[in-house]
C-alpha cells in the first residue's frame, strides 16, 4: 500500500520531535499503520535555521498555505499553536479534504466545534491527542477505553510547566522566574508562558476532557480560571506543615442530572498521602472516576518533544487505519454523536462546596483571631485547623493559616470580604480551595 503523505506546520521542539520519532521507530510504526507514514512537505517561519531533525527528505517552506494547499499530502500535522493561522490553516485543510492532527488545545477548546462542523461536512478526521497530557493517551481512555461508564468526576494535574515550577517550589525553594525560566528552555511552556502559569492551559485542556466525559459542547468560556502566580514559597511550606501539597488542578465534575456540571482550574492543597500530591515536576497525571469502573488514574509526561511526538504518531497511526472507513462509523471527535451532545448547564464557581486554605496578616494582638472566628462562625464556616506563625522581626503582625471544612464558595466570598475589611487585618487574604479527592 502507498505512503501515507503528510505535511507538517510547525518544526519547533515537538515538529521535530515528530520526525525524529517517524525515523528512529519507522518500522514498528508502519507495522501499525499498515502503511509506511512519510513527511513530505513541511513549514516553518524559518526554513533554513538549523533543526534538531534531519530534514533531508522533506521540502521546506515558510508559507503554510502551500502545505495545506499541496494536492499530494493527505493529512496535516499542526504544530504551530496558537489561534490563528492556526484555525484557518486547518479549516483550509479540511476544505480541501485532508485529514488533521493537531497539539493545539487552545484551537480545539475555543474552535473545536466550528472545526468538527467542518470535518464532518467533508468526511475527514481531526485528531488531537497531544493537545492533552502530553504523552498520556487521555482522550483515548476516556472517549473508548471508558465508553461504557457514566463519568462522575475528572480531577488532574494537566500542565506540566506549572507542576515543574510547584514541585522545585517545593523542594529546591526556587524563585518561581527562575524555574519558568527553566521550564521554556527544555520546550515544556508555552509560547506565551502566562498560559502555563495562570492556568489558561489547563483550562483549554479540561474543556476538552470535559466534552469527552459528559459530552457537552466545547465551552472554554465556562471555566472558572486561577493560575499559580499568587502562590508563594511560604505557602508551600505551611501547606507542608498541615500535611498537604500544593497541585495546579483542573476539575470537571458533573453533579447529577440535571443539577449542572462544575469546570474549574485552580491551585488546590491536596493531602500528602494522595497519588496526585505526589505527581512531581513535568509529570501530568488524571484521576476519572467513572460508574461503574471506579477511580482511575493515568500518569506520564506532559509536556516535551518526545512524549508530545508520541501522542501525534499516534494519531498518524490512527488516520492512516481509518482512511478508508465510512466517517459515519469513526469514533466521534467528542466521543458522542454530535446530535446527542447534552445540554446540561455549566454551573458557576460560587455554586461549587470545598473546603479552604486561608492566608492573612494579622495584628498581634488580643481578640484578633477571636473576631477572625466570629466572621466565620456567622457564616456558619467551621475551622479544622489554625497556624500561627512568629513575626519577623521589628514586625507586629503574624502569618495566620486558616483550614476550613467544606463551604459554598459564595458564602467563602462574603466571609473573606469581612475579614479584609477588619482594621487588625493587613492587606488581602490568600485563599486556596482544598481537595481531597475523594
Ligand atoms: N505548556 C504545556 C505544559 C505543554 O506545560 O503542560 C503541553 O501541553
Amino acid at each position: 500500500m502507498s505512503a501515507v503523505k503528510v505535511g507538517l506546520l510547525g518544526l519547533g521542539t515537538v515538529g521535530a520531535g515528530v520526525v525524529n520519532l517517524l525515523a528512529r521507530n519507522h518500522d514498528e510504526i508502519a507495522r501499525r499503520a499498515g502503511r509506511e507514514i512519510q513527511i513530505l512537505h513541511a513549514a516553518a517561519r524559518h526554513p533554513d535555521r538549523p533543526r534538531d531533525c534531519s530534514t533531508e527528505h522533506i521540502r521546506l517552506t515558510a508559507d503554510p498555505f502551500e502545505v495545506v494547499d499541496n494536492p499530494e499530502l493527505e493529512v496535516i500535522v499542526e504544530l504551530i499553536g496558537g489561534e490563528e493561522p492556526a484555525r484557518e490553516l486547518l479549516l483550509r485543510a479540511i476544505d480541501n479534504g485532508k485529514h488533521v492532527v493537531t497539539a493545539n488545545k487552545a484551537l480545539i477548546a475555543k474552535h473545536g466545534n466550528e472545526i468538527f462542523e467542518h470535518a464532518r461536512a467533508k468526511g475527514v478526521t481531526v485528531a488531537f491527542e497531544a493537545a492533552v497530557a502530553g504523552g498520556i493517551p487521555i482522550i483515548k481512555a476516556i472517549r473508548e477505553g471508558l465508553a461504557g461508564n457514566r463519568i462522575q468526576s475528572l480531577a488532574g494535574i494537566i500542565n506540566g510547566t506549572s507542576n515543574f515550577i510547584l514541585t522545585e517550589m517545593f523542594y529546591q525553594q526556587r524563585e518561581f522566574a527562575d524555574v519558568l525560566a527553566e521550564a521554556q528552555r527544555l520546550g515544556y511552556a508555552e509560547a506565551d508562558p502566562t498560559f502555563d502559569i495562570e492556568g489558561v492551559d489547563a483550562a483549554h485542556k479540561l474543556t476538552i476532557l470535559a466534552s469527552i466525559a459528559f459530552g457537552i459542547p466545547l465551552q472554554f468560556d465556562k471555566v472558572y480560571v486561577e493560575g499559580i502566580s499568587q502562590i508563594t514559597t511560604d505557602d508551600v511550606a505551611y501547606a507542608q506543615e498541615l500535611g498537604y501539597r500544593i497541585k495546579l488542578l483542573g476539575i470537571a465534575h458533573h453533579r447529577g442530572a440535571g443539577a449542572g456540571i462544575s469546570l474549574r482550574v485552580h491551585p488546590a492543597l491536596v493531602p500528602e498521602r494522595r497519588v496526585l500530591a505526589n505527581v512531581d515536576g513535568v509529570m501530568n497525571a488524571v484521576m476519572v472516576t467513572g460508574d461503574p469502573v471506579g477511580a482511575t488514574l493515568y500518569y506520564g509526561p506532559g509536556a516535551g518533544a518526545g512524549p508530545t511526538a508520541s501522542a501525534v504518531v499516534a494519531d498518524l497511526v490512527d488516520v492512516a487505519r481509518e482512511n478508508n472507513m465510512d466517517p459515519e462509523h469513526r469514533v466521534p471527535y467528542l466521543a458522542f454523536q454530535s446530535h446527542d451532545l447534552s445540554d446540561e448547564p455549566v454551573v458557576g464557581v460560587e455554586n461549587v462546596e470545598t473546603r479552604y486554605y486561608l492566608r492573612m496578616d494579622a495584628q498581634d494582638a488580643p481578640g484578633v483571631l477571636a473576631d477572625v472566628a466570629r466572621i466565620l462562625g456567622d457564616a456558619s464556616i467551621s475551622i479544622e485547623a489554625i497556624l500561627q506563625k512568629q513575626p519577623a522581626p521589628g514586625v507586629d503582625h503574624v502569618p495566620v493559616i486558616i483550614l476550613t471544612h467544606r463551604v459554598l464558595e459564595g458564602r467563602m466570598n462574603d466571609a473573606i470580604e469581612r475579614i479584609e475589611a477588619l482594621e487588625t487585618i493587613h492587606g488581602r487574604v490568600t485563599r486556596i480551595r482544598v481537595e481531597h479527592l475523594d
